[in-house]
């Protein structure tokens, strides 16, 4: 087996080799239950990182539901399928969106990550470390729920963005998550972000509940990315096929993807109160 292979592995072992396997920032964003908003995130996010200058690129590794490159109005000729039959190399397959964020396009239905021969998953991780070497930040849209081939990804991933809307369908999956995730690693940096929230106080109770159980029942401490707001905005940017903070760059979801963006690369502190504060001034503020 390849050194890279056995690093990846003992990663998802829960291992921590002493140099990072990426050279760019990696988050997996993911979730206990579908249909939460990952994919919307995954985009906002890319776009709010790389309207602020930074180099982006962008993984779909929902395998089931491949569906970033729709969302986003590409049209892929290869995808990843090509990269692990060994037919293109990852760089061939990447595709440029808008402000240069790169696009690694998935198709629905190949093969789990879990079942890759040692040759393909080489192929995977040695085309990602050298995509890496020219990114600031790799973001991984996962597909949602406990399956290894998720938890090995989250494994890989330096942090992990667990996405829920305040529905408790939603909620009670992304306690099953982060249970997992902290029986796996308990050291893993684990962000919540939730999204999709009616009003301010509707997200914070989210918060609080999630927060409540993991302290109680795991000992766990988890940290708030943020909250995102129900935003009509992000439905019409996805019937337009482009992201929405790129079609409607002051709407609502726009302005909070790029706060959060300015959270992740340190220049803002938007919690405890510093977001609730935000929210209130995105209410007052509904021009798109
Ligand atoms: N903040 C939001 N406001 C309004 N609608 C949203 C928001 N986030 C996601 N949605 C809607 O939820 C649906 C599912 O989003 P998607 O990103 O595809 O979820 P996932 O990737 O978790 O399956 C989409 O139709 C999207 O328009
Ligand atoms: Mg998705």
């Amino acid at each position: 087996m390849s050194d890279q292979a056995s690093r990846l592995r003992s990663m998802a072992q829960g291992q921590h080799p002493e140099a990072p396997l990426f050279a760019a920032r990696v988050l997996a964003i993911t979730s206990g239950k579908g249909g939460v908003g990952k994919t919307n995130v995954v985009a906002g996010l890319a776009q709010a990182l790389a309207q602020q200058g930074q180099r982006v690129v962008v993984m779909d590794a929902d395998f089931g539901l491949a569906n970033l490159d729709i969302l986003l109005g590409l049209a892929p000729k290869y995808t990843l399928e090509h990269v692990l039959r060994g037919e293109k190399v990852l760089e061939e397959i990447l595709l440029e969106s808008a402000y240069g964020v790169r696009i690694i396009p998935a198709s629905s239905g190949i093969q789990e990550l879990t079942r890759l021969d040692t040759v393909s998953e080489l192929r995977l991780v040695q085309g990602l470390q050298r995509v890496a070497e020219t990114a600031d930040w790799l973001l991984i849209d996962t597909a949602a729920g406990i399956h290894d081939s998720v938890l090995k990804l989250l494994m890989a991933a330096q942090e992990v963005v667990l996405v829920t809307t305040p529905e408790p369908t939603s909620l009670v999956d992304a306690y099953a998550m982060v249970k997992v995730l902290h029986l796996r690693d308990a050291a893993k940096p684990l962000w919540l972000l939730v999204n999709n929230g009616q009003s301010l106080e509707e997200a914070q109770e989210t918060v609080e509940q999630l927060q409540a159980a993991t302290e109680r029942f795991l000992g766990k401490q988890i940290r708030v990315l943020g909250m995102i707001p129900a935003d009509p905005h992000v439905l019409q940017a996805v019937r337009q096929q482009k992201g929405v903070v790129d079609l409607f760059p002051r709407s609502p979801a726009a302005q909070t993807f790029q706060a959060l963006a300015g959270h992740l690369l340190g220049q803002v502190s938007l919690q405890p109160g510093g977001f609730a504060a935000f929210w209130r001034q995105l209410a007052s503020d509904d021009a798109p």
